[in-house]
């Protein structure tokens, strides 16, 4: 089977596609015919090297999949041969067969393509439990949203729609905040150009906002913390921009404001009865047309590489896909 393989930590354009042996299963594991993975920003990370996980070599990145079940192991019950599933494999998931914790799996749900299935699993999740366990964000609340046409930002501003927030989306082009507005922002920042603080105090009447969803870090932390609310809870979902900023503790007394760090995938481990009943939600909301995850592009193994330097350097809007049998 082909596999995009990394041989060594470090660079994104040393990964190759190679053709090596198909997995077999552990006791507790699944292999899956991969129909359709995509790409988040830890893959990039990880092929850096700049991961908190860091699997042997070589490895294939890939953190989300769906497909057939090819084959499961000794222990494995509620998951069978020829079943359509989707799911969390922390990677492998860019080859044509992937080697997965069957608990990590589940039955693909009625009515979802595997591209829309593979395409909404971490950045969803990710976004509904920062804004609805860790922010407890309320219905008539202000969001700010950064870096809100990548892969969570876009969900961000989606389910905050959803639970009844008036969301801001700031992002770095007119070209991503269109695609804001048309997941439901109310208003937008172009923060290449306009102060991000200053206009928040302007669209908020000097008040600020309730939430901050920062996926990006670098720069526009401290601005967006500035700008929140008298209790405002400032969201640290990641640093994509680099940079973890270094943040002033005033910052918090001043205004009773909160600063809290998500980490949607230890959460899942710390109560995966939670995790299902929001997997439940997010199913409910995307059949409902409730959610439409925006796939921007589908993309080969071979065209994978340039797809993920294309993430790192702020070309892409919401979800690539990868088709690893295109
Ligand atoms: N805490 C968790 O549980 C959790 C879960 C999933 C992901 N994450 C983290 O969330 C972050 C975003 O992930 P994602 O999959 O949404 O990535 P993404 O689709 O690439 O979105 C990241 C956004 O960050 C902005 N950005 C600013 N400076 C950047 C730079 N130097 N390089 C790249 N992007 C830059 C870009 O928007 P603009 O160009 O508009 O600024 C980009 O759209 C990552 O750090 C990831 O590790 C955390």
């Amino acid at each position: 089977m082909k596999a995009l393989l990394c041989t060594e930590l470090g660079s994104i354009e040393k990964l190759t596609v190679q053709e090596v042996p198909s997995p077999r299963p552990g006791a507790d594991q699944v292999v899956v015919d991969v129909k359709a993975s995509s790409i988040n920003f830890p893959d990039a990370l990880m092929v850096k090297g700049m991961y908190q996980v860091k699997p042997p070599l070589p490895f294939s990145p890939g953190a989300e999949l769906a497909g057939v079940v090819k084959e499961v192991g000794a222990n494995v019950r509620h998951i069978a041969v020829g079943d359509r599933v989707v799911g969390f494999c922390g990677h492998g998931g860019f080859a044509e067969e992937c080697l997965a914790p069957a608990d990590r799996l589940m039955p693909l749900p009625a009515g979802m393509d595997f591209e829309l299935a593979a395409a909404f699993g971490l950045t969803y999740c990710t976004s509904l439990h920062a804004l609805q366990e860790c922010a407890q964000l309320k219905s008539g609340e202000t969001l700010l949203v950064l870096g809100a046409a990548g892969g969570v930002g876009i969900a961000a501003v989606e389910i905050g729609k959803i639970m009844g927030a008036r969301v801001i989306a700031a992002a770095s082009s007119d070209e991503k905040l269109a695609a804001c507005r048309q997941a439901g922002a109310d208003d937008v920042i172009n923060y290449s150009r306009e102060e991000l603080r200053q206009r928040v105090k302007e669209l908020t009447g000097d008040k600020g906002v309730d939430v901050v969803y920062d996926p990006v870090g670098g720069p526009y932390s401290e601005p967006a913390l500035r700008a929140t609310a008298w209790r405002g809870r400032f969201l640290v979902v990641g640093f994509a921009a680099g940079d973890i900023p270094k943040i002033p503790l005033n910052l918090a007394l001043l205004r009773e404001r909160a600063i809290i760090g998500v980490y949607w995938g230890d959460w899942t481990r710390h109560d995966p009865a939670g995790h299902l009943r929001n997997v439940k939600q997010l199913v409910k909301w995307i059949t409902e047309k409730k959610l439409r995850p925006l796939i921007s592009e589908r993309v080969s193994l071979r065209e994978t590489p340039a797809a993920l330097e294309r993430m790192t350097q702020r070309r892409v809007k919401g979800k690539v896909v990868v088709l690893p049998e295109a």
